[in-house]
C-alpha cells in the first residue's frame, strides 16, 4: 500500500541516488505497526521493526503489563524492502505478536507494549518513542470517518492502525511534556488535528486538560465536532492569526503540520505558536528529516537528494492531498529539512529544550517553550 501511495505522489526518479547516497542518513532503526486482529482468545499485532546494523538478535518486543504472548521476529516482508531499500536486513524486519487473552491483565483497556532496540538503551526518551499500544477490544476501532477522509490524513494507514496509533501519539506527546515540566493541566491545541486521530485520546492521560483542535480541512474539522464532541473542534486559517487569545494554551502540539509548510509560512506560524502559549508552556512539533528523506529516497533524485545533504534542506516536493479541500491547495507541500536545519529555524521564536529524530515514526520532534518572564508578543 505505501509503495502504491509513494508512486502516485512521486513519478520515478531520472537520476536516482545511490545505496551510498541514502546509507548513512540516518541509522535510527524505525518501526510501524500495520495489523490488529482481535478474537475471542488471542489478539494478534503486526508490523515492521528494521534490525539496528541487520542484526535481528537486537530488537526486543517487551511489555510492563501482566501480558502473556509469543513474538515471531524476524518474518520475510519483501514489500519493506521497496522503501526501506537501504536498510540491511529490511526484507525479513516483520513481526507478529500474539497476545493470550485470557491470560493477559493490564491497567486498563489498552496493552501496552514497547521495542528495545540494542545500543539504544540510553536514548532519551527510547520507551516514549517505540511505545506501541494495543487495545482488547475492537471498541477503540469504531467512530472514524470514511476511508478517504482518513487516508487523506494518514495517507498510508489502515483504519484500525490510524486508531491504535492515536492512542500511542497521544502518549507520547503528553508524557513528554511532563518530562518537561508539563502538569498535564490547562488548554492543549492540537494545531492541525486533522479528524481528532490523537486529540481523541489526550484526556486519557491528562484528565485535567481542555482539549482544543483546529484544522484547515473544514470537511475534517466538520466530522470530528460532530463525533467528538467533548473536544472544541474549529476551522483554522491558513496564515495566522488564529482566533486564540494569546497566552491560552499549556501546550500546543502539531504532528506532521510543518512537513506540509514552507519555511516562510512555518516561521508565521511559529510566531502565533508563541502569542497563544502561555508564558512556560510547551510546544511539541515533528518535521520531517533525514529518516523521512531517506524513507522516500528511491522516489527522488540525486540531485535533490545533493541539495539536502548539502544545505540540510530539500527542495519543496508537492502534495496534492488538500485539492479540492481548500482553496490554495498549492498551499500544501511536502517540506524537508534536517534536525539541525529545523533547530534553527525555531531558535529565533522559543526557547528549544529538546531536538530528537523519529520520535514519531520517521519523522523528527522538537520540544519548545515559551520563556516563563516572557510576557510579551
Ligand atoms: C498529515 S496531516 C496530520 C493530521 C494530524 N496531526 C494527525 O497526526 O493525525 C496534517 C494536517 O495539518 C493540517 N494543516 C496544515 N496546515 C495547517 C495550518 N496552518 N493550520 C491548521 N492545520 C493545518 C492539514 O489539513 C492536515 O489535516
Amino acid at each position: 500500500m505505501i509503495q502504491r501511495a509513494l508512486q502516485k505522489i512521486f513519478s520515478a526518479p531520472v537520476a536516482p541516488p545511490t545505496e551510498e547516497d541514502i546509507a548513512g542518513l540516518s541509522d535510527v532503526p524505525l518501526f510501524s505497526m500495520n495489523g490488529i486482529a482481535i478474537s475471542e482468545t488471542e489478539i494478534v499485532f503486526s508490523g515492521l521493526a528494521l534490525p539496528p546494523g541487520g542484526d535481528y538478535s537486537a530488537v526486543e518486543f517487551k511489555s510492563d503489563d501482566d501480558v502473556v504472548f509469543r513474538t515471531e521476529y524476524p518474518l520475510p516482508t519483501p514489500g519493506a524492502k521497496d522503501y526501506y531499500w537501504y536498510w540491511p536486513g529490511a526484507e525479513q524486519c516483520g513481526f507478529r505478536i500474539t497476545i493470550d487473552k485470557a491470560r493477559s491483565h493490564s491497567a486498563d483497556d489498552l496493552f501496552r507494549f514497547y521495542i528495545d532496540f540494542d545500543g539504544r538503551k540510553n536514548a532519551p526518551l527510547e520507551r516514549e518513542r517505540t511505545a506501541l499500544f494495543v487495545p482488547r477490544t475492537a471498541e477503540l476501532f469504531e467512530n472514524f470517518p470514511a476511508l478517504e477522509a482518513l487516508q487523506r490524513v494518514q495517507r498510508f494507514d489502515n483504519p484500525q492502525c490510524v486508531a491504535a496509533r492515536g492512542v500511542g501519539d497521544a502518549f507520547r506527546m503528553t508524557s513528554i511534556a511532563a518530562h518537561h515540566g508539563w502538569t498535564r493541566d490547562g488548554n492543549v491545541l492540537d494545531w492541525g488535528a486533522g479528524h481528532g486521530r490523537v486529540a481523541r485520546h489526550i484526556s486519557r492521560f491528562a484528565p485535567q486538560t481542555r482539549v482544543k483542535g483546529v484544522d484547515i480541512d473544514p470537511q475534517n474539522i466538520a466530522w470530528a465536532a460532530e463525533h467528538l464532541p467533548s473536544i472544541d473542534f474549529s476551522v483554522g486559517p491558513l496564515m495566522p492569526p488564529t482566533a486564540y487569545e494569546s497566552g491560552s494554551f499549556s501546550l500546543i502540539y502539531g504532528i506532521s503540520v510543518m512537513t506540509h509548510l514552507e519555511p516562510r509560512v512555518q516561521k508565521a506560524w511559529l510566531a502565533e505558536i508563541h502569542r497563544i502559549l502561555k508564558p512556560g508552556g510547551l510546544a511539541l512539533l515533528t518535521f520531517s528529516g533525514d529518516a523521512a528523506v531517506a524513507f522516500i529516497s528511491r522516489w527522488l533524485d540525486a540531485g535533490w537528494i545533493d541539495t539536502y545533504l548539502k544545505t540540510g534542506v530539500g527542495p519543496l516536493l508537492p502534495s496534492s492531498d488538500l485539492v479540492g479541500v481548500i482553496d490554495t491547495p498549492d498551499y500544501y507541500k511536502n517540506v524537508h529539512q534536517n534536525l539541525q536545519r529545523t533547530v534553527e529555524t525555531c531558535e529565533p521564536f522559543l526557547d528549544v529544550l529538546g531536538a530528537h529524530e523519529c520520535m514519531f515514526g520517521y519523522q523528527d520532534l522538537v520540544i519548545l517553550q515559551r520563556p516563563l518572564q516572557d510576557d510579551g508578543a
